[in-house]
């Protein structure tokens, strides 16, 4: 099979190197341009700084930087973009790629709220796909967003409960320096230090995921309304965002019953064995002192889908209040890896 070209945009980042990780051997997608700033045009991809470990891989090493040029991407034929560039970056470029024909999958904030924009998590909201072919009849082609990295962890780990009748939820994170970038904060700022205020975070943890679980009416999403109040905090991890939940429903549930949800989840057929696609999405652990980053960041089956999978531990039921602690891996399932699903889905559903 001819495999779809596609472009890496970001690719000295944190997030464009997972890219490239990710993409190594795709059955679909194959590397064939890379964009970073204009200092880069015309360098190898083997003269960058390797920012997470294996983020250069050998197979891509003598990939030249283009300049960051739609005009030139679609000369080569470049039919998707994986994009990890900054939102002020990102809100022209991506754009004007989409209006070339080009299907673009992002990382950045900038079109994460526009009415034909989808913030797609497959397992959750597969039928927000709907609107790419929405976008497809007024442009050649489309921008897909995936969520803010606290939120694709928060809003996986609510799938098991989503038929519980949530009334409001109070979500605390504590959030990996990575996902500030690189090289991310001061060390002097971080270091034996609890940063109680990230930038934007919380609005867009409450707005997003009101969207992810809404539904299509007249070719836009109508948000779910949910009471949430959300602190982010930033803490001296590299990678893995752990979040707090506490759920107040509308009615009673009991450990059994709710613990039950969760391993028994299984992700809708839409997504089952889409190749990062995790076997299961939602993984369970009564053991005490777990999830921790150092141990459960890269959880998920097959290898393709290390980093796919979220945990949830530290379950407690007292009648209508479920309280746990969940994990995910922010720069593959809340980046690079969550595109890359999304681009598989589109595949699948032949938008690409
Ligand atoms: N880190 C996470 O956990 C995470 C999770 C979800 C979403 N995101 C989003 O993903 C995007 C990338 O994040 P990141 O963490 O990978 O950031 P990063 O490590 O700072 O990487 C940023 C990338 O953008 C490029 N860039 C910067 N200014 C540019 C310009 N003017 N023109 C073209 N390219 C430019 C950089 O290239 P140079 O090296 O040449 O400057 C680099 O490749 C951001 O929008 C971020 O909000 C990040």
């Amino acid at each position: 099979m001819n495999k779809i070209n596609c472009a890496v945009l970001g690719a000295t980042g944190v997030v464009g190197q997972h890219f490239l990780k990710l993409l190594v051997a795709h059955p679909t997608f194959e590397v064939t341009a890379i964009c970073a700033s204009d200092a880069r045009a015309g360098k190898k991809l083997s003269e960058m700084k390797e920012v997470v470990p294996g983020g250069i891989p050998q197979e891509f090493a003598d990939l030249v930087f283009d300049p960051m040029d739609v005009d030139i991407l679609a000369s080569k034929n470049v039919q998707v973009i994986f994009s990890g560039l900054p939102a002020d970056v990102a809100r022209d470029v991506e754009s004007n790629a989409a209006q070339n024909g080009i299907k673009v999958f992002s990382n950045a904030g900038s079109h994460r709220m526009d009415a034909d924009v989808p913030i797609l998590i497959p397992e959750i909201n597969h039928y927000q796909i709907e609107l790419l072919r929405i976008q497809q009849q007024k442009k050649q082609g489309f921008i897909a967003c995936n969520a803010n990295c606290t939120t694709t962890g928060l809003t996986m780990a609510l799938l098991p409960f989503i038929d519980l009748n949530i009334k409001r939820m109070v979500v605390a994170s504590y959030q990996a320096v990575s996902g500030a970038g690189y090289p991310g904060l001061p060390v002097m700022d971080i270091s034996n230090n609890v940063i109680p205020y990230i930038n934007n975070e919380e609005p867009k943890v409450c707005r997003e995921t009101g969207k992810i679980f809404g539904h299509v009416e007249n070719g836009t999403i109508i948000p779910r309304e949910w009471e949430i109040f959300a602190h982010c905090i930033r803490v001296p991890t590299i990678v893995g965002h752990m979040i707090s939940v506490h759920l107040e429903l509308d009615g009673s549930t009991d450990y059994d019953t709710v613990a039950g949800l969760i391993r028994n989840y299984l992700p809708p057929a839409e997504v089952a064995g889409l190749p990062t696609a995790p076997e299961k999405p939602v993984l369970f652990t009564e053991q005490q002192d777990r999830p921790q980053p150092r141990y459960d960041v890269d959880l998920g089956t097959p290898e393709r889908a290390k980093g796919m999978a979220v945990i949830i531990g530290r379950l407690e039921v007292n009648k209508n209040i479920v309280r746990f602690v969940t994990l995910s891996n922010n720069l593959v399932r809340g980046a690079a890896g969550g595109s890359v699903l999304n681009a598989e889905l589109a595949y699948r559903l032949k938008l690409i």
